[in-house]
């Protein structure tokens, strides 16, 4: 019999089987037995996907537990179970008065899933933290320890060379004794950088995204839809003398990162529903299941408002969600 798929925008979508996977050795023994017969898919809680339809092979719960922390005089260094829950991490990491993580609290899904697309926020990346990704490829049985993760912005090599044939067992964090707050992003610069600690951080960073983001267990949902466009800064700054008020993230290379979010806004597009899916009201950059939404619902939607921004900005939104068809990924940019 068919067994649903787990993932938080709480889509009804069903696979061939999903199996639950607590070691190394199981995921390699689930997937010699089928990679022949069926197409396999890996997941963590399915927090960064969007199912299009059923799948029509086998889904590998990773649920690799297991946290060991030890120290030298500079730094802590973790090494984390893919399968282990990234804000129980956070948290426990807070608890035991190691900070570092505290900017990236509240982030659903698995560790072994945040430095594939490098998770991000308030103003931390994964790279950060990044010592190593531990990787075991499917085909031989070796682990292979990655270093270099060659991360960029929702970007990694886990996306690229180690996309197929490859799953994230352990990941290597390092967290510097020498602790530096950072509060570069929105309301975390209010805080003085000498009284502040990182608890106060994770605390904020916990009560801003309870006040925007919707609880995935309350109203369906995978975050932040679409990645925020990076443009030339040429081409940002004509659309500043439109737009003045238009939030604007300088990068390097003469590039510009807008708020997606922002974009979606200004089109007159939250609480827009097609279907039974929906832009959030608090944020425009969110789709939420509404009212038993479909995967079409969804993606019909996100036509929709990439569609009104390209119309309106000339800027095209590109999804940060991995787009699932019936045997595996599809390229969410042509799909839309
Ligand atoms: P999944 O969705 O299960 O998997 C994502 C991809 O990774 C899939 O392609 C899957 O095949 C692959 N994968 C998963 N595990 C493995 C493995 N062990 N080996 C190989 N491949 C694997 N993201 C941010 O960066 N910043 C945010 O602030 C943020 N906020 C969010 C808020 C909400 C409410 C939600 C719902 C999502 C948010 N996200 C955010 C997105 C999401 O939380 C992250 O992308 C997270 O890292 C996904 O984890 P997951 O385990 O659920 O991944
Ligand atoms: N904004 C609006 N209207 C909206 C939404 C946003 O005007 O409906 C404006 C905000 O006022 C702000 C700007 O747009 O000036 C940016 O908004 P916000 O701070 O909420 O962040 P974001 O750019 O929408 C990104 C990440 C989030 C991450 C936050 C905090 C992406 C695609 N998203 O969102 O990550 O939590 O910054 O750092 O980069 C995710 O990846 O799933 C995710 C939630």
């Amino acid at each position: 019999m068919k067994q649903k798929i787990p993932n938080t925008f709480g889509l009804t979508v069903f696979a061939q089987n999903v199996v639950t996977v607590t070691s190394p050795e199981q995921l390699q023994q689930v997937w010699q037995d089928n990679y022949q017969n069926l197409p396999i898919m890996i997941i963590g809680e399915g927090s960064n996907t969007l199912f299009t339809c059923d799948f029509d092979g086998i889904i590998i719960v990773n649920r690799i537990k297991g946290i060991t922390i030890s120290e030298t005089e500079q730094a802590w260094h973790l090494k984390v179970g893919a399968g282990e829950t990234w804000h129980d991490l956070v948290s426990t990491t807070i608890k035991q008065n190691i900070p570092g993580l505290e900017n990236l609290a509240l982030i659903p899904g698995c560790v072994g899933s945040a430095p594939i697309q490098n998770i991000g926020a308030y103003g931390v990346e994964f790279q950060k933290v990044a010592d190593y990704v531990e990787l075991l490829e499917l085909a031989t049985g070796k682990i292979i320890t990655v270093t270099d993760g060659q991360y960029g912005y929702r970007e990694s090599i886990f996306k690229k060379e180690y996309l197929q044939g490859y799953a994230v067992i352990n990941v290597g964090i390092k967290l510097p004794k020498q602790w530096q707050p950072v509060l570069t992003y929105g309301e975390l610069r209010n805080f003085d950088p000498k009284i502040v600690t990182a608890k106060m951080i994770f605390d904020k960073v916990c009560e801003i995204r309870c006040s925007k983001l919707p609880d995935p267990k309350v109203l369906g949902n995978g975050g932040s839809f679409f990645k925020n466009p990076v443009i030339d800064k040429i081409v940002a700054d004509k659309l500043l003398e439109i737009y003045p008020n238009m939030p604007i993230y300088p990068q390097a290379n003469h590039q510009t990162k807008l708020a997606a979010g922002w974009l979606i806004d200004q089109c007159g597009l939250k609480s827009y529903q097609i279907g039974g899916a929906a832009v959030h009201q608090q944020q425009a950059l969110v789709l939420v299941n509404k009212d038993q939404a479909t995967a079409q619902d969804v993606v019909e939607l996100a036509r929709h408002i990439k569609k009104c921004v390209l119309q309106k900005f000339s800027v095209n939104l590109s999804p940060e969600i991995r787009f699932i068809g019936n045997s595996g990924e599809i390229d969410a940019d042509n799909y839309l």
